[in-house]
């Protein structure tokens, strides 16, 4: 059953205490903990372990104040030496800073490793982010094309908060051509989907709401929620799907949904026409489309919204085309549409002109549904699950019938782990955790295939070393990549 978290430590189980530091109780920690207890090693440096990649997450935010040991050791079902152990380790590497009579608090080494550039170090195979390549020679005939059109934009000043009339009315003709009626008016444009979400969320949502979420679901969107003050009703997506009833019953007690039901990020999975059929949700609720252009077995899904009339939409060209032209949307009723757009000066003023008429331009030739290029996700998807099937006999990656990932589950709770050690041998991944709450998906990892073949190979090489060296002891030190 769906149950309220607040996933940071903040809120139900903290408080502001007199120095101004956020106190998390030993509650809040427990549920961050997650399987902790599972694996090899002394528990003290398991938990040390844990609590580091917490704060290198910024689940523990710096300056926060830790329960005391005997607290946190009788939460935790553990002893007070092995909580002690723990904190002491901390401290000697600079995680933790204690003070007499004085809760410890979290800060960060001095000798931190900084971010790596921009980029990242080169020989790195980088399976963090979850994105294609750019079409490079239709990228460039459509800015060709968007050029020629951009002078009829210079009599104008160029602030357009809902977008230009070109992108609106080819988002609209998308979903006409998909059979949902659409209007340009229901169309907002925005700065990705991302920017979307953020901006939804501003305007729907009051501190201490609960938002209804898919468990895996996409990390920006747990952040997008938490820094809303929301709290977040996570509904499980099993191995078989989505649960008309739980997300039926969550609905009831949420403000908002965010669901992402076309080859949803992390699993890939597609909602089956019978729960979409039959889903009905009392709350206002986002769809997700950001991958449905990604569709590897089978025709892509209908609209969403041609099942929820109330939906609000969100899309994007980040995955079927690039991510980097930043070109999102909202499809809504004009009413959310005008108070998204009030809200909008906020932050930002408006989308570049140049990337919309480009987008235009693929949306209107039908480029952004590119044949060529999900051939070439299958075949990567397919050469991933059977080098890991080779090299990681353990590991179960389920085929995902469209996007760009496999959700891959270990035996062993030791994604983070994993993740903290796998630069060192070559490979950045996204642990499980960070596209949940409370902990969870410490046995998952996500792995992208939008890399050729060959590094994908060599990705799964490094981390069977690197799964091995943490088999016999080692640990890493390397905090989370970012994510897309
Ligand atoms: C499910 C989902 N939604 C939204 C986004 C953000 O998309 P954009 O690049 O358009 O902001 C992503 C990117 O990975 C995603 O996977």
């Amino acid at each position: 059953m769906a149950q309220a978290l607040t996933p940071t430590g903040l809120g139900f189980h903290s408080q502001i205490d007199y120095a101004g530091s956020v106190k998390i109780s030993s509650y809040a920690v427990a549920r961050m903990m997650g399987t902790w207890q599972e694996g090899p090693g002394p528990a003290h440096q398991r938990l040390s372990d844990r609590l580091r990649l917490l704060i290198l997450d910024g689940r523990l935010s710096l300056g926060a104040a830790l329960p005391s040991e005997r607290d946190l050791a009788t939460v935790l079902g553990t002893s007070r030496t092995t909580v002690g152990a723990a904190y002491r380790t901390l401290v000697e590497h600079g995680y933790l800073a204690t003070r007499a009579r004085a809760r410890a608090t979290v800060r960060l080494p001095q000798d931190t490793p900084p971010e790596p550039p921009a980029g990242g170090d080169p020989m790195t195979i980088d399976l963090s982010f979850a994105a294609p390549p750019a079409p490079v020679e239709i990228l460039h005939a459509a800015f060709a094309a968007a050029l020629e059109r951009l002078p009829h934009h210079f009599e104008r000043h160029g602030y357009d908060r809902y977008g230009t009339a070109e992108l609106r009315e080819a988002v609209a003709d998308w979903y006409q051509r998909r059979g949902l009626p659409t209007a340009p008016d229901h169309i907002m444009i925005t700065n990705g989907a991302q920017h979307a979400l953020g901006l939804l969320a501003r305007t729907l949502l009051a501190p201490r709401d609960k938002v209804l979420i898919d468990h895996p679901t996409y990390p920006h969107a747990i952040r997008t929620f938490t820094d809303a003050h929301a709290r977040l009703l996570p509904v499980a997506v099993g191995a078989s799907g989505w649960d008309t009833a739980q997300l039926q019953a969550a609905g009831r007690d949420a403000q908002l949904a965010y669901l992402i039901p076309d080859f949803h990020n992390p699993t890939g999975m597609c909602m089956s026409a019978r729960v979409r059929h039959r889903l009905r949700l009392a709350c206002p609720t986002i769809i997700d489309e950001t991958m449905t252009e990604l569709a590897l077995d089978g025709a892509k899904p209908e609209p969403f919204a041609a099942h929820m009339p109330t939906a609000v939409s969100v899309g994007s060209v980040s995955k079927s085309v690039w991510g980097g032209l930043r070109i999102g949307w909202i499809r809504a009723l004009p009413s959310l549409l005008q108070r998204l757009e009030k809200a909008r000066p906020a932050t930002d003023l408006g989308t570049p002109v140049v990337e919309q008429l480009a987008t235009a331009v693929l949306l209107n030739r039908r480029q952004t549904e590119r044949p060529d290029t999900l051939r070439q996700l299958r075949s990567q998807r397919d050469a991933l699950r059977k080098t890991l099937a080779e090299h990681l006999p353990d590991v179960h990656a389920p085929q995902p019938a469209g996007g760009v990932t496999l959700w891959a589950t270990f035996r062993e709770p030791i994604s983070s782990r994993l993740a903290a050690i796998a630069p060192d041998y070559g490979v950045t991944i996204a642990a499980g955790p960070r596209f949940g709450i409370g902990g969870a998906f410490e046995r998952h990892i996500r792995l992208p295939y939008t890399l050729p073949s060959s590094q994908l190979t060599e990705a799964v090489r490094r981390l069977t070393q690197a799964q091995l060296a943490l088999s016999q002891g080692a640990t890493g030190t390397h905090g989370p990549a970012p994510v897309a």
